[in-house]
């Protein structure tokens, strides 16, 4: 890691010009999943990622947290260059960089309680003391709205919106400064979906937290973001503050993204469906 002295000083997060290629094995050509893309998240702020299926969303949170390698580009962490940073280099990063996944079940490991699911890489990684460790479990629970009597229990006895909490939990141990949210509430019914959203809210303010948040779901991105990058094909379409980008889209994409957010109505949610149809449709046809 070297340090690049050129960032902002408030820029926690950022990536310039980033490429990520995937070998398609047994098939001529890579994917270039994400093509050129820069964004800079500030410190205490948050960037919204929006774009449909298959647009390289996740590939930009993956190359940030180096479960992708980079093909292109560089990504800066607090005034460093972690581009290519090594496994040592990562552990020293989880201190302060730190992910929630869509599917925290996924990560958890059934048969561990989730005193020590929350736990683990306080224990594996910073060498606390059992005390210190303790302290940090009651209060990561505490901030997540989880009873302190969770921690003996095991993921399985909880529900997908307390799991979500758990996983938050889990992040929040390491106190770190940012946190890729990828998805982190999609899996979830609406009304637990704005329950975990309003805890991200919350634990942003009260802990200083910024977000790269990543999500498919615009109004969602909206509200918590400040800015919103839109994606499409692994580029940038559009960006801007958030009530600008949802409100005023300027790309026909970032207005079919509108278009295709969950409506309660079910005309209204059909008209929509076939507007976005056809504005897919048309873009075919272009393309083509
Ligand atoms: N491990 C991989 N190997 C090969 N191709 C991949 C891999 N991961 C992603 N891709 C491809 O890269 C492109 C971007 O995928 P990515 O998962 O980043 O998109 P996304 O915006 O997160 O989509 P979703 O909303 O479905 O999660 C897609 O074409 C996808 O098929
Ligand atoms: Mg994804």
């Amino acid at each position: 890691m070297t340090g690049s002295g050129d960032s902002a000083p408030d820029s926690i997060l950022r990536i310039e010009d980033l490429d990520v290629t995937y070998r398609r094995r047994g098939r001529k050509g890579d994917v270039n999943a994400v093509c050129g893309v820069s964004l800079d998240v500030r410190r205490g702020q948050t960037v919204g990622l929006v774009g449909e299926s298959g647009s390289g969303k996740s590939s930009i949170g993956a190359a940030i947290l180096g479960l992708t390698p980079v093909a292109g580009g560089t990504i800066t962490f607090d005034g460093v260059d972690i581009t290519h940073a090594t496994r040592a280099e990562r552990r020293l990063l989880a201190r302060r960089m730190q992910v929630i996944f869509q599917d925290p079940y996924g990560s958890m490991n059934p048969a561990r309680t989730v005193g020590d699911t929350v736990t683990e890489a306080l224990r594996h990684n910073l060498g606390l003391g059992k005390a210190e460790i303790a302290d940090r479990l009651q209060r990561a629970l505490r901030d997540v709205n989880l009873p302190s009597t969770a921690a003996e229990r095991y993921p399985t006895q909880f529900s997908g919106g307390q799991r979500q909490r758990i996983a938050i939990a889990r992040a929040l141990v390491m106190e770190p400064e940012f946190i890729v949210c990828d998805e982190p509430t999609s899996a979830l019914d609406l009304s637990v979906q704005a329950q975990v959203l309003n805890l991200l809210a919350e634990l942003k303010r009260s802990r200083g937290l910024s977000y790269l948040f990543i999500s498919h779901d615009l109004p969602v991105v909206r509200y918590l973001s400040d800015e919103i990058v839109v994606l499409r094909g692994g580029q940038v379409v559009e960006r801007g503050p958030a009530a600008q980008i949802a409100e005023n889209p300027q790309a026909d994409y970032t207005k079919a993204l509108l278009m295709a957010a969950p409506v309660p109505h079910p005309a209204e949610q059909r008209r929509r469906r076939e507007e976005r149809r056809r504005f897919l449709d048309d873009g075919e046809a272009l393309a083509g």
